[in-house]
């Protein structure tokens, strides 16, 4: 399998490269990229998915082409041009990939465009399976423009997948990499009343549901990227507090407190997404992690 990579220099991006051989990558600062990975040998490009075309010379001999790059949803507060740069990284990048992908003479097999279980908005105990409609709101919004894009690649040869990427738990980056500090001094606190469900998965599964998909010839469209079992904040606040060997000893954190500090992402943070990875387990997919403690204490406790 011979794999292009946006977003590599990202957090899922870097530890999906250690996972491929020979990888093309294509990154907006070609030079930066070739310094920060070249423990993976790859083949850099530069691109800048907002702004042009992507390089048709990358892709020759590829047949998966990884999809990840787009502006981080998570750092920094949600000021119009942060919201603008969001929506065009990834609606104007993935139309940008799309268009390059459309004239090759010999496209890649499968493209893997991430997607994210923003799709679903905020659907309290709702089960959420792949063919349950979208939420509200701006992430949900911008998830459903950023597939409809990738879709547009689909023909009888390119095959397209959307992980509905959850939570991605790894101590090396990610939301799990940010509790960390504070629930090792003591400090963790659930999220208003915690009751709203948080879709997680173990970068190891993410990781070998990506693989799946580019192989697995039967799968295609949405794909929920999730750990079969969805806890409730309150229940992943203790699991973690209890996998650290932390008390909980603070009051739970206000939404107005997060808004302020945080702005209009703090309101993500409320959003319940009882997410089921329903077309993965149909296909058989076995899930290494398919419970939060377990997932924590693999990632936490090994050396
Ligand atoms: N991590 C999660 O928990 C999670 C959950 C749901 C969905 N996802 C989705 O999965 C994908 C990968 O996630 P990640 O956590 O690895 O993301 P990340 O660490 O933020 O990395 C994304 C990469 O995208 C590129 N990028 C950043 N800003 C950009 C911009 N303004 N325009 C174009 N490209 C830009 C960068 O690569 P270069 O600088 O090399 O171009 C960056 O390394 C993202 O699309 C994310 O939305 C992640």
């Amino acid at each position: 399998m011979r794999a292009l990579v946006t977003g590599a220099t990202g957090f899922v991006g870097r530890k999906l490269l250690a996972r491929l051989q020979d990888p093309i990558v294509l990154s907006r600062d070609a030079q930066r990229a070739r310094q920060d990975l070249q423990a993976f040998h790859p083949t850099v490009f530069a691109w800048n998915p907002a702004d042009q075309a992507a390089p048709a010379q990358a892709f020759e001999g590829v047949d998966v082409v990884f999809h990840l790059a787009g502006e981080s949803v998570a750092d920094g507060r949600w000021t119009p041009a942060k919201k603008q740069r969001l929506q065009d990284s990834r609606i104007l990048g993935t139309r940008n990939l799309v268009a390059t992908i459309a004239k090759l003479n010999q496209p890649p097999r499968v493209l893997i465009s991430a997607s994210a279980i923003g799709y679903y908005g905020d659907r309290g105990d709702q089960k959420l399976l792949e063919e349950d409609p979208p939420g509200e709101g701006f992430l949900a919004d911008l998830s459903v423009a950023w597939e409809a894009e990738s879709q547009k690649a689909a023909t009888s040869s390119v095959r397209v997948v959307n992980p509905r990427i959850g939570i991605v738990l790894s101590p090396d980056g990610g939301a799990l990499a940010r509790l960390l500090p504070i629930f090792r001094k003591g400090m963790g606190s659930p999220l208003g009343k915690g009751q709203q469900y948080m879709a997680w998965i173990h970068i190891d599964d993410l990781l070998d549901l990506m693989l799946l998909a580019a192989e697995r010839e039967s799968l295609s469209g949405p794909v929920n990227a999730t750990a079969p079992h969805p806890v409730t904040n309150r229940d992943f606040t203790k699991t973690l507090a209890a996998v650290l060997h932390r008390p909980l000893l603070l009051p739970p954190v206000p939404k107005f407190a997060l808004r302020l500090s945080m702005g209009e992402f703090a309101d993500s943070l409320f959003h319940s997404q009882r997410v089921m990875p329903n077309v993965a387990e149909q296909a058989g997919f076995p899930f290494r992690y398919p419970q939060l403690d377990v997932a924590l204490q693999h990632l936490l406790t090994k050396s």
